[in-house]
């Protein structure tokens, strides 16, 4: 059967003007509202992190101390550099006010006077657009003193990153923020204790924040009623690579890729599935057996991965899994920050080794080596940077092995055109 899309957040993308003001229709509701409640609507709605992790979001803004007599912060976090990730981009793009009524929303539930949007610096486009829309909001009133009459003040800042997969990291962005490189901070303390400028920090993920005006325009239960026991509500399934009709497909949490594949056309034509990533590259990696494994956070661990940011990468059987997680292992490496040992070695042997299996050089060794490896970076990193470069490793191996073997026995890439004989499988 094929699935139902919920567009909530992606409603309006098609239309000419979606990014221009139109008014905010859940802000002067929850300025009515004592923060506390509005925490409590969002537990009640069971609304989690859309940035990977999945961590419940009231909760999150719970720990916020009340009444500490400091500053609190809140923290957008746009900078979307994972690969196969690209979500946040384009609902910033095509309806920045989303984001900003929600991150507007936040805030006052956590009793911050000033917001931050950490974009990545590359999509000088969206930069744009969020400065635009920002310089909306505060001329319509919802930015800036005594907003909506309520007596409550937010200033907003668009802080353009300078290219760093790291700084998408919660901790490395608040180093970043402050104007330091961006290596993580160790935890705990966690920033809703001592976050930016060590002050309560709370840190959301775009399209986090664009969920929660919806939430307070419809209600807890709305959004509870959508998606799995656990995993409510919808979100943004970004279809890639070898599919007839790549896109965003916002869909309830739970929907398969089977489902997915049938709404977007399925695998290019004349092709099959080989595997795909459930949710970015940081994501084990998953093969034709999981098609019917429900896209909730608890089903794709149950099935060995993580629902991550829904970055659906599809590849079929023309792709060769050791070229594919060469090319991971290659950004991995390149955006390991170097602060610790296990990462930084780890990611750089993975890339050697990989790259000789691919040119003809490998050994019978080098899988065991590279098993090996991710077992001396996985739960020995310093933050799950160094646990995500280990996901392509290690699944791929786990699900091609004979893949490898091939290349060894082989004497290189048996997909490379110039190669004699062609991989059959
Ligand atoms: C290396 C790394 C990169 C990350 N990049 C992002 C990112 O670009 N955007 C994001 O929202 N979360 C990213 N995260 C997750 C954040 O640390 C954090 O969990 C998230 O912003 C919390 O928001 P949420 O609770 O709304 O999901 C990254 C984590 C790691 C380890
Ligand atoms: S795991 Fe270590 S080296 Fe890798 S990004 Fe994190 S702190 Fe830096």
């Amino acid at each position: 059967m094929t699935a139902a899309l919920t567009p909530a957040l992606t409603a309006h993308w098609d239309e000419p003007d979606s990014f221009t003001i139109e008014g905010y229709r859940a802000l002067a509701r929850a300025l009515r509202m004592e923060p506390g409640e509005i925490i409590q609507l969002v537990k009640d709605s069971g609304l989690r992190g859309r940035g990977g992790a999945g961590f419940p979001t009231g909760v999150k803004w719970g720990f916020i101390p009340q009444g500490d007599g400091k500053p609190h912060y809140l923290v957008v976090n746009a900078d979307e550099s994972e690969p196969g990730t690209c979500k946040d981009v384009p609902l910033m793009l095509a309806t920045p006010h989303m984001l900003i009524e929600g991150a507007i929303i936040a805030a006052y539930a956590v009793r911050a006077n000033h917001a931050f949007i950490y974009v990545r610096g590359e999509v000088l486009h969206a930069v744009r657009r969020l400065h635009h829309a920002i310089a909306e909001a505060y001329a319509a009133g919802y930015l800036g003193r005594d907003i909506l009459g309520s007596g409550y003040d937010l200033d907003m800042v668009v802080h353009a990153g300078a290219g760093s997969y790291e700084c998408g990291e919660e901790t490395a962005q608040l180093t970043s923020l402050e104007g330091g490189r961006g290596l993580p901070r160790l935890k705990p303390p966690f920033p809703a204790v001592a976050g930016l400028y060590a002050c309560p920090t709370v840190i959301n993920n775009v399209e986090t924040l664009a969920s929660v005006p919806l939430i307070v325009a419809n209600g807890p239960d709305w959004l509870a009623g959508i998606g799995t026991a656990k995993s409510k509500g919808f979100g943004i399934f970004s279809l890639s690579g070898h599919v007839a009709t790549p896109g965003q497909y916002e869909a309830p949490l739970g929907v398969t890729l089977r489902e997915l594949l049938d709404l977007a056309g399925g695998v290019r034509a004349g092709h099959r599935l080989k595997f795909w990533t459930p949710g970015g590259s940081s994501t084990p990696i998953f093969t034709g057996e999981h098609l019917d494994v429900p896209l909730d956070f608890e089903s794709t661990s149950a099935a060995g991965s993580m629902l991550g940011t829904r970055a659906l990468q599809i590849f079929d059987e023309t792709t060769c899994v050791v070229r594919a997680t060469l090319r991971w292992s290659e950004f991995y490496q390149h955006e390991s920050c170097g602060k610790c040992t296990p990462c930084r070695e780890g990611t750089f042997w993975y890339v050697r080794i990989l790259r000789r299996l691919e040119s003809g050089g490998g050994t019978e060794e080098d899988l065991e080596k590279l098993l090996d490896i991710s077992d001396n970076i996985l739960g020995r990193a310093f933050c799950p940077l160094g646990d995500a470069a280990t996901s392509p490793v290690m699944s791929s191996i786990r699900y091609f092995r004979d893949e490898y073997a091939e290349h060894q026995k082989h004497g290189g890439c048996p997909f490379d055109p110039a190669a004699s004989t062609a991989w059959s499988q």
